[in-house]
């Protein structure tokens, strides 16, 4: 795509522009935004750039080794893996409420970022993946500058608390644009086309209180849905797919026995932005193949339920 090249090219230039010799921190989530980011700015900049990934132990099954592992090994960029799960996990301990989880989230996500970030000396910019709408929402929300976003990767308000200078390279383009300059970027198919995911990651798939035991089941659970959705060719076709694990046991038989364990929920939807949503008319089959799947293969759940409610009147997520 030449006109991607160009982009590219012009990118670059303006990033060594505006930078210098000066050194840059990128909060990276593994999102397309933040990846396509932190790509074009290690090409512009190389070892000025540090990019930080907080792991608050609410990703899913081996996403946090593959952004190491792409990020540090295969870029071979500065890269600073923040394993803060205990941290996250133990501040959510006990809390059930949606808003003071998202809340306790993105305050840690905050504090942990600032001392990650803290430890890069001489740093004095701050890049952040925020693309065009972004810009317009919150232009026309606040009719200040465009520092608050939707995301809590998005860092708002910490630039000017660190005395740091924003560099927004994607602030021109739209999802579609991002993606494409990804692709000429070299970046992976499988981090371009993924589907979104929140920043509170798991917790607002795990309505109720958060346990580790039901995040390893969740998280278990997503992966078998998640496969059974790829190797039907499906994956592309939805915005957004996942599995809810849901705050109550139920009884069921297997074998000779009688089980006693959590019932989950499969959500997937088609939307062009989010804001409404369909549920994905999968088959019957589909979905009986992928209840039997998650029952044998996953213990601690003995039922499956798949949410047929579109947006509005529900949301995407469950919280
Ligand atoms: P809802 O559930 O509000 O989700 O229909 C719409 C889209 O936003 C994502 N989402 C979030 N993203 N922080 C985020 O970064 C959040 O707190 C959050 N809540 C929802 C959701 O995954 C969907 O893509």
């Amino acid at each position: 795509d030449w006109t991607m090249g160009l982009y590219r090219e012009q990118a670059i230039a303006a990033i060594r522009d505006q930078v210098g010799d000066k050194k840059v921190i990128c909060g990276l989530s593994g999102g397309v935004d933040s990846s396509v980011t932190a790509v074009l700015l290690h090409e512009a900049i190389g070892d000025q750039l540090t990019c930080v990934f907080v792991d608050h132990g609410l990703l899913r099954k081996g996403e946090a080794d593959e952004v190491v592992s792409m990020f540090r090994d295969n870029y071979n960029m500065q890269f600073i893996h923040a394993d803060e799960q205990d941290l996250f996990l133990g501040e959510l301990d006990g809390q059930s409420d949606p808003e003071t989880k998202r809340k306790i989230i993105g305050k840690l996500f905050i504090d942990v970022f600032q001392k990650h970030a803290n430890s890069i000396e001489g740093a004095e910019f701050l890049a952040q993946g925020t693309l065009y709408p972004d810009v317009i929402e919150s232009v026309s929300f606040s009719g200040g500058p465009s520092v608050t976003i939707k995301s809590h990767h998005n860092v708002g308000g910490l630039p000017e608390k660190m005395g740091l200078k924003l560099v927004e390279p994607l602030r021109e383009l739209f999802k579609d644009e991002v993606r494409a300059l990804g692709r000429e970027l070299g970046l992976p198919a499988s981090f371009i086309g993924r589907h979104p995911f929140p920043g509170p990651g798991l917790a607002i798939r795990c309505p109720g209180e958060i346990t580790r035991e039901k995040l390893e089941i969740l998280r278990e659970a997503d992966a078998v849905y998640i496969d059974q959705i790829r190797k039907h060719g499906l994956y592309d076709d939805i915005w957004q797919a996942f599995v809810a694990i849901l705050p109550v046991r139920t009884v069921g038989v297997m074998g000779d026995g009688r089980t006693y364990d959590f019932a989950c929920a499969l959500r997937a939807v088609t939307s062009v932005d989010g804001m409404t949503a369909d549920y994905y008319p999968f088959s019957h089959e589909f979905l009986g193949e992928t209840a039997t799947r998650i029952i044998n293969e996953i213990k601690g759940i003995n039922r499956v339920t798949y949410d047929i409610t579109s947006k509005p009147p529900g949301t995407i997520e469950w919280e």
